[in-house]
């Protein structure tokens, strides 16, 4: 039995919500939120209160309806920035704050033109205003992917000092590679002296494809909590996506861990999100596509139409999807055709279904889909064609 709980902390309603054209009105955010906690995810990353008076508004509107989950706002290492978060945050039953700043030597030199030594006293000093509002206090350190370890290990290790409950390590440009990222956080664990103080937190973007594996890489190198969205929604090319790492830590038993996610709804919610947000989930996308459970080669449909198991790892019921399909196209062979037609009533024996079988590659080689309608015409035509001789 798995028994090592990994946190899910839905950043959604604030990363998700960067994308463009993604933008979300308080109402919009209300009504996704009390979804996500539906859901069972832990932690709500709400907004960024400073960035706008409507964000401000939505994370104040979302705390004060979210009865289980820990309600989170996003802020910059800044006192002003911290101070509105908690304002915003003040009718959280569990509020936390994220706050934190960038520790690569890029960040620092680029885009504060600093110095090591100042980047760790200004995070530390971050901690400490936003402990003065509550208790749970998650630190991020941006670009941690690309920000030296043994250097990492120090920041990590003043904040915890400071009072960090979470110590959020972003591979901020999804630059590291899986094996890269799982050592990250191994390293902290060694060598931070007070990590069994914090729980450690992944948060992988997705420019090379590799947020997913970078996640799970990070909880089996010791982290438990990942950050992620619905759709995996995200800057650029998105953040680590939630129904994918729910789906490998469940399929993955043997790892030893689980998250409280109610896996049935994550089709329901993808689709709401999808329909709020105005942005359509891509039809091969892992767990949630619309073609996620669709079999249309002749080979795997033979296969899946004998036993399922051997073309489908998860059950679609188990993700709320609507159930496996079988598409005809000109790759589709015998098997699917004829299981097709006896869906919508005919039954024909094979020497049927061989001639049948000529005129439909011919109808599919016109089309990308045979559809039902097409099928019909199929089975009369070759039901008028034996009474006729
Ligand atoms: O990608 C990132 O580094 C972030 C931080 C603000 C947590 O989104
Ligand atoms: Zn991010």
């Amino acid at each position: 039995m798995p028994n090592q709980k990994i946190f899910i902390f839905d950043t959604t309603l604030r990363d998700g919500e960067q994308v463009p054209g993604c933008k979300l009105n308080t109402k919009e955010k209300i009504e996704l939120a009390l979804q996500l906690e539906e859901l069972g995810v832990d932690i709500i990353e709400a907004g960024f209160p400073i960035s706008s008076p409507g964000d401000f508004h939505s994370v104040e509107e979302i705390s004060k309806i979210i009865k289980n989950a820990s309600v989170c706002g996003l802020s910059r290492a800044v006192q002003k920035d911290i101070e509105t978060a908690a304002q915003a945050l003040k009718y959280a039953k569990r509020p936390r704050i994220h706050t934190g700043i960038g520790t690569s030597d890029l960040h620092i030199k680029a885009k504060f033109n600093s110095t090591r030594e100042e980047i760790i006293e200004r995070a530390v000093q971050a901690v400490k205003w936003a402990k003065n509002f509550v208790d749970d206090v998650e630190f991020y350190a941006e670009d941690a992917g690309r920000t030296d370890n043994e250097y990492l290990a120090r920041v990590i290790e003043a904040v915890i000092k400071a009072g960090a409950t979470v110590v959020n390590i972003p591979d901020t440009t999804g630059y590291c590679l899986p094996h890269q990222y799982g050592e990250k956080i191994a390293f902290l664990i060694n060598n931070v002296k007070n990590i069994d103080r914090a729980v450690i937190s992944c948060h992988c973007h997705n420019d090379l494809g590799l947020a997913t594996a970078n996640s799970i890489s990070g909880i089996i190198g010791g982290a438990r909590q990942i950050e992620c969205t619905i759709n995996g929604l995200g800057e650029r090319a998105g953040n680590t996506s939630l129904e994918e790492v729910v789906m490998v830590i469940k399929q993955h038993a043997h790892l030893g861990f689980y998250t409280d996610i109610k896996t049935q709804k994550l089709n329901p919610v993808s689709r709401q999100v999808a329909e709020t947000m105005r942005m359509m989930v891509q039809p091969n996308k892992a767990i949630v596509g619309s073609n996620a459970f669709s079999h249309s080669s002749g080979i795997h449909q033979d296969g899946f139409l004998k036993d399922s198991l051997t073309y489908e790892i998860i059950n679609p019921e188990e993700v709320g999807a609507d159930g496996s399909k079988i598409v005809l196209t000109a790759r589709s062979g015998r098997s699917a055709l004829a299981h097709r037609l006896h869906k919508i009533g005919y039954s024909f024996n094979r020497n049927d279904i061989d001639v049948i079988y000529e005129h439909f590659l011919q109808v599919a080689d016109t089309k990308k889909e045979v559809m039902e309608d097409d099928l019909h015409k199929l089975a009369k035509a070759y039901q008028a064609s034996i009474v006729t001789a």
